[in-house]
């Protein structure tokens, strides 16, 4: 097999090298991208007058039927050259003859799989902020659902203060609406146009880099050919990006892990989402949660993988960067089929509902609240918080909660206690008391629903109903 590059070769590769060197094995998924670049790069060498118009219909005519042959998997890869590019080009000249050498003038591999990768991700990203809107529309739902129900709120992951389980729920999405702006973002980055660059010097012929980049809906071209053959930036961004969010998920995929556990019970994780055990026959794992969470793991492993790679890099293209796809690849793989499982999980699973003692579980969820009563009355807070520790105290001495203290009792720890106390820190006036802009008062959460509604433009369900 001749490479493109034979000439100054007198010996043929080392079969193992050329194992080595090959990426065909992995790159072959960006025909689709390789080609319509080179269809587009083909239509402006014909504008420019570089080839002509009959030859240019050649090369495409040629492309068009090369990816027919990818999408009926008929395509015949050959490892001996190296890498898609080069797949697809020999193919064309085994279709329509030498002609086909006349797609590569004025480019280099090296510019051209900056841009295939830019169109990859670009179409990629927009999957992943798709499913993105879906998950968080999934949970503004189950937030609407849940705007009365009371569930502890964890610091240390203790007992902390009852919240509403849709201001939890909210919590996520705020975090997930962060992800979505960091993948819009990004995705600035990735839209520029490199092709043009070449090898790293930019070309003799006399192109039009605009025109290619109109043909292949780029708002913006590189400005520095040898940075633009080099540069993964946008890669590492979107990688990072990606880091962060499967973060995200793989905190709410531990409280999943806990909810769903016997001794939360807060949540019934549906059959099609869970798996049993081969030995213990009443199991029922939240392996979808536990994956996802596990997951994380190979995500934030590529980040640092493509850091590893750039570190220190010489300018311009290396053949290290060949490096960067299959983390790239992984990543979009794994945070596609995460946000889908999740959303999946998460729509067929059931909250259930859970008795007021079971939120309450330590008796003493609501002493914040007996602190914020007294200071109320003028006790500065840090006496008031010092008589509800004592009020704790006494009720752990006497085996007694907050919700058995008589109102006797109270009073010998302080005399500004009166029967209004009672009324003060019970669940729902804890919750609906904290009536702050982004607090866990129902009000509030309700507030907060309207505006990522609006913002995520979901129609809300018509009132009444
Ligand atoms: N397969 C190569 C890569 O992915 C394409 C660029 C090769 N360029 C070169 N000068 N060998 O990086």
């Amino acid at each position: 097999m001749k490479k493109p590059w034979s000439g100054r070769f007198k010996q043929s590769t080392d079969k193992l090298m050329e194992q080595f060197s090959a990426s065909i094995s992995f790159d072959r998924r960006l025909y689709a991208y390789d080609i319509q670049g080179s269809i587009a790069h083909c239509q402006m060498l014909a504008k420019c007058s570089i080839i002509s118009q009959a030859d240019s219909k050649k090369i495409i005519r040629g492309l068009k039927r090369i990816l027919k042959e990818f999408e009926l998997e008929q395509f015949k890869f050959d490892d001996r050259l190296e890498d898609i590019h080069m797949n697809i080009e020999s193919r064309l000249t085994q279709l329509i003859g030498p002609v086909g050498g006349k797609l590569h003038t004025a480019r280099s591999r090296n510019d051209q799989v900056c841009l295939d990768i830019r169109l990859y991700l670009r179409n990629e990203v927009e999957e992943v902020l798709q499913q993105i809107n879906a998950f968080t529309k999934t949970l503004l739902i189950l937030a609407r659902k849940h705007t009365d129900t009371i569930v502890p709120g964890f610091t240390h992951m203790q007992q902390a203060q009852p919240v509403l389980l849709a201001h939890h729920l909210l919590a996520y999405v705020e975090m997930l609406v962060r992800d979505r702006e960091r993948f819009q973002d990004v995705l600035k980055r990735i839209n520029i146009m490199p092709l043009g660059s070449a090898a790293l010097a930019g070309t003799a012929f006399p192109i039009d880099r605009k025109y290619t980049a109109k043909l292949l809906n780029f708002p913006e071209l590189t400005h520095n050919s040898i940075d633009a053959v080099s540069d993964r930036d946008f890669a590492i961004e979107f990688c990072s990006n990606s880091a962060i969010l499967m973060m995200h998920l793989s905190r709410f995929c531990e409280e999943i892990v806990l909810w769903s556990s016997s001794e939360f019970d807060w949540l019934e994780l549906s059959d099609s989402y869970t798996t049993g055990s081969s030995i213990m026959p009443q199991k029922k794992n939240p392996d979808a949660a536990e994956l996802i969470r596990g997951k994380s793991g190979r995500v934030y492993g590529n980040l640092l993988t493509l850091l590893t790679l750039m570190k220190s890099l010489p300018l311009a293209y290396n053949k290290d960067l060949q490096e960067d796809k299959e983390p790239i690849f992984d990543t979009v793989d794994t945070v596609k089929m995460s946000l889908t499982i999740f959303n999946g999980m998460i729509k067929s699973a059931r909250f259930k509902k859970i008795p007021l003692h079971r939120v309450d579980i330590s008796g003493f969820l609501t002493a914040t609240d007996i602190a914020d009563y007294l200071a109320k009355k003028g006790i500065p807070f840090r006496l008031a918080h010092e008589i509800t520790g004592q009020t704790v105290a006494y009720c752990l001495e006497a085996k007694k909660t907050l919700h058995n203290i008589t109102l006797k009792e109270l009073k010998n720890i302080s005399s500004n206690f009166s029967k209004d106390v009672f009324d003060h820190i019970t669940l729902d006036n804890s919750v609906q008391s904290k009536n702050v802009y982004g607090g866990t008062a129902k009000k509030q959460v309700l507030v907060q629903i309207a505006r990522l509604n609006k913002k995520l433009k979901i129609k809300p369900k018509p009132s009444g109903k």
